[in-house]
C-alpha cells in the first residue's frame, strides 16, 4: 500500500491545487512546498498529467495553470465537490490493475477507512460472478470496488449488493434520465440488456462481517458493437444515450447514492431498501428459472427478502427462499 501512496499522493496534491485555482496560475513554489518535491519532481507529474489529457499551461515566472480536464477518474477530480460523508473520502486509483476487487480485499484486510474506493481505468483480469471475466477497455467504463466495515451479521451482507444496484438505478435516472431495472441477484439492465454487474465479496469472523468489498462494473462509453461476445446481451450508456457520457459525473453521483443508502442501511431495518429494490425489479411476478449448482428451480419470482434472498413460488405452489443462483427469465411467458 505504501508504494501506491508514494506515487499517487504528490500527483493528487498537485492536481488538487491546480483544480482549486482552475484557470489561474499556481506558483511552482506552492507545488514544491506542498509536495516536498523538487521542481524537476513536480515537472515529472505535470508531464504525466498532460500526457493524460490535462491542459496545463506552464510559465517560468507564473507557474502552472489548469485549462482543460479530461474524463479521468483521478482521486482529486472525484473528491472535488464530492457530496458524501463516508464513500470515496479515501480513493486508490490505478491506470491498470488485474482486478479492483482483488486489491480492495487486500486493502480491506489492512484496515482502511470505511467507504474507501479502489478505482481503475482498466482491469486485466476483471472478475464477474461464477468466475466469469468482466470485459472493459481502458478509460471507457466505471470499474470500482467499495470497501465497507458494516457492523452486521453475515446473513445481511447481500443488503450491500441490493444497496449498490439501487444506487446504480438512481444514478442512471439522475444523470442520464434513463429507467433501468434490477435483475436478481446483482445485475442492472436497460431495455433488456445488462449495463452493470455487481460482485460482493466478504470476509467474516464467526458470524460477523469483518469487511465487505462491493465491486461495480458499469458500462459507460464502451462501444459494445466491437465486442461480439457480449454484443447480444450487454449495453452501455453510450449506446442508450447516443453520445458519450462523463464517467466522472456518473461516478460522483454513484458515490453520493451509495453513501446515502449505506447510511440508511446502518440506521434502519432494511424495509425501505427492500421496497425500493422491488419497485425497480425486472423479475417480480415473472416466470423464472434459477440454476444453483446442479439444481434448477422454476417458478414465479415473488420478490426479495430484506437480506437479498429471492422469494419463489414453484410449479407445485411451494414457497422457497433462494440465496444465490443464476436467474433467467422465461421468455415464453405471456
Ligand atoms: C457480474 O455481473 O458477474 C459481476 C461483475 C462485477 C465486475 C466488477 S468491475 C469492478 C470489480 N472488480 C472486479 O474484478 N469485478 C468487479
Amino acid at each position: 500500500m505504501e508504494t501506491i501512496q508514494n506515487i499517487t499522493r504528490p500527483r493528487d496534491t498537485i492536481l488538487k491545487l491546480l483544480i482549486e485555482q482552475s484557470g489561474c496560475f499556481v506558483p511552482g513554489e506552492l507545488l514544491t512546498g506542498a509536495t516536498r518535491l523538487s521542481r524537476a519532481g513536480v515537472w515529472k507529474h505535470i508531464h504525466y498529467l498532460r500526457h493524460q489529457g490535462f491542459g496545463i499551461t506552464a510559465s517560468i515566472k507564473k507557474g502552472y495553470c489548469l485549462t482543460e480536464i479530461p474524463d479521468r477518474l483521478f482521486p482529486a477530480l472525484i473528491q472535488t465537490g464530492l457530496e458524501t460523508k463516508i464513500v470515496a473520502r479515501e480513493v486508490y486509483y490505478f491506470e491498470s490493475i488485474d482486478s479492483t476487487n482483488r486489491i480492495a480485499k487486500q486493502y480491506a484486510a489492512e484496515a482502511v477507512t470505511d467507504g474507501t474506493v479502489v478505482i481503475a481505468e482498466e482491469q486485466t483480469r476483471g472478475k464477474g460472478r461464477m468466475n466469469r471475466d468482466w470485459v472493459s477497455p481502458q478509460y471507457s467504463n466505471i470499474l470500482c470496488s467499495v470497501i465497507f466495515y458494516p457492523p452486521m451479521p453475515t446473513s445481511k451482507v447481500f443488503r450491500l449488493t441490493m444497496l449498490a444496484s439501487i444506487a446504480v438505478v438512481r444514478t442512471l435516472a439522475a444523470v442520464c434520465g434513463v429507467a433501468a431495472s434490477i435483475k436478481w441477484p446483482n445485475d442492472v439492465y436497460i431495455n433488456g440488456k445488462k449495463v452493470c454487474g455487481i460482485l460482493t465479496e466478504f470476509f467474516a469472523d464467526h458470524d460477523s462481517i469483518k469487511y465487505a468489498v462491493v465491486g461495480i462494473g458499469l458500462n459507460v462509453n464502451i462501444d459494445i458493437a466491437h465486442y461480439p461476445a457480449i454484443a447480444g446481451s450487454a449495453t452501455s450508456l453510450l449506446q442508450v444515450c447516443g453520445h458519450r457520457v462523463s464517467r466522472l459525473t456518473v461516478f460522483k453521483n454513484l458515490a453520493k447514492q451509495i453513501d446515502s443508502l449505506y447510511q440508511e442501511l446502518l440506521s434502519t431495518d432494511g424495509e425501505d431498501l427492500q421496497k425500493e429494490w422491488q419497485r425497480h425489479s425486472m423479475v417480480c411476478n415473472r416466470q423464472v428459472s434459477i440454476v444453483s449448482g446442479e439444481k434448477i428451480m422454476r417458478g414465479t419470482a415473488r420478490g426479495i427478502t430484506r437480506d437479498g434472498h429471492l422469494v419463489l413460488i414453484d410449479e407445485q405452489g411451494e414457497l422457497h427462499e433462494i440465496v444465490c443462483g443464476d436467474l433467467s427469465l422465461n421468455l415464453s411467458e405471456q
